[in-house]
């Protein structure tokens, strides 16, 4: 009897074991385990920036892909808080925006070390190690900043004194940005940099340094030079409070093509603003899953950009995305 309860009892066990196995295993086949990314995001500083999260975040919706979102606000110990968090949660992949270009080396070799790849994307870093990344993926600066001088080696129409708008301090996009302008005006002896200022990306900021700019050289200032369009939005402010007419009485060049600035080139206000395509989530997201799929994938990638003046802006206005 005993023996017998004991066989039903094995019996039981071992079919409860087939089933659950065989559930188990086509649940796998059904379900792929959804890929997790940490991204950590420089802040909120211009509407560049909102386009950009917003695409990453976008994006990975829909591709199912788990975000883990941290907004630095503007400080890179935020960012390198956020890093580390995601190499202690485990997350499959990591994406840097960095807000500043050096700084990086340690918390970086704390994600290689839990081999966790990473993505540097739109500011590029400077490190010892370039193992410590996988690919960067953003615009070319430096071709930006080469654009617009040019654009205004051809256009200024015999306008020469030029103040600057400088980015945020130590970021990639500043320094290529201007290192840029600064070689571009070397073939072009006539154009003159009277000051140069930080307006840290910021349209509140780009308007104050522009009246204090205005309040120091006055009617000399004859072109804007705009590291983005949200500082060039914040100065046309001061310039028009200044009673001055901005795109004529002082000529505005600048970079990003956020559609106010492709719209205020219809309008006559900014005259050149070269694109830095700010929606790039798509090529972020087949990276990553080409990272990890351990496909080899390119150190440097390049968004394409256009630059849009009088010539082009009205076309191009009811596409504009961003
Ligand atoms: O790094 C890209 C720059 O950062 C954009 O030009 C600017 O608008 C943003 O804040």
């Amino acid at each position: 009897m005993k023996n017998l309860f004991i066989r039903a009892a094995a019996a039981w066990l071992g079919l409860a074991f087939v089933l659950l196995t065989g559930l188990s295993l086509a649940g796998c086949g059904k379900h792929k385990k959804a890929i997790v990314v940490g991204f950590a995001q420089t802040g909120a500083e211009s509407a560049w920036r909102t386009a950009n999260t917003e695409s990453m975040k976008a994006e990975a919706e829909l591709q199912g892909i788990i975000l883990k979102f941290a907004d630095g606000q503007s400080k890179q110990e935020n960012q390198i808080r956020a890093i580390r968090s995601f190499v202690t949660q485990g997350v499959d992949a990591i994406v840097l925006a960095p807000i500043v270009v050096t700084g990086w080396d340690v918390v970086l070799r704390e994600a290689k070390r839990a081999q966790i790849p990473v993505v540097i994307m739109d500011r590029k870093i400077e490190t010892t190690d370039e193992s410590l990344y996988v690919t960067f993926i953003g615009s070319d600066f430096y071709k930006e900043g080469t654009l617009v001088a040019d654009w205004l080696a051809k256009n200024a129409g015999g306008r020469t004194k030029i103040v600057e708008l400088q980015g945020e301090p130590g970021s990639a996009a500043a320094n290529e940005r201007r290192r840029a302008f600064a070689d571009g005006l070397k073939n072009h002896p006539e154009l003159k940099l009277i000051d140069s200022q930080t307006g840290n990306f910021r349209r509140s900021e780009g308007k104050q340094v522009m009246e204090a700019l205005i309040k120091k050289h006055g009617k000399e200032i004859e072109i804007l030079y705009a590291h983005n369009d949200d500082m060039a939005l914040g100065a046309i402010q001061a310039i028009e409070e200044a009673g001055l007419k901005p795109g004529k009485d002082i000529l505005i060049v600048t970079i990003d093509a956020i559609k106010e600035a492709v719209q205020a080139v219809v309008d006559g206000k900014i005259n050149c603003t070269v694109e830095c395509n700010p929606l790039f989530g798509p090529k972020i997201y087949s990276t990553i899953k080409q990272i990890l799929r351990k496909e080899t994938v390119e150190k440097q990638m390049y968004n394409q950009d256009e630059l849009f003046d009088s010539t082009n802006a009205a076309a191009a206005l009811p596409t504009r995305k961003y």
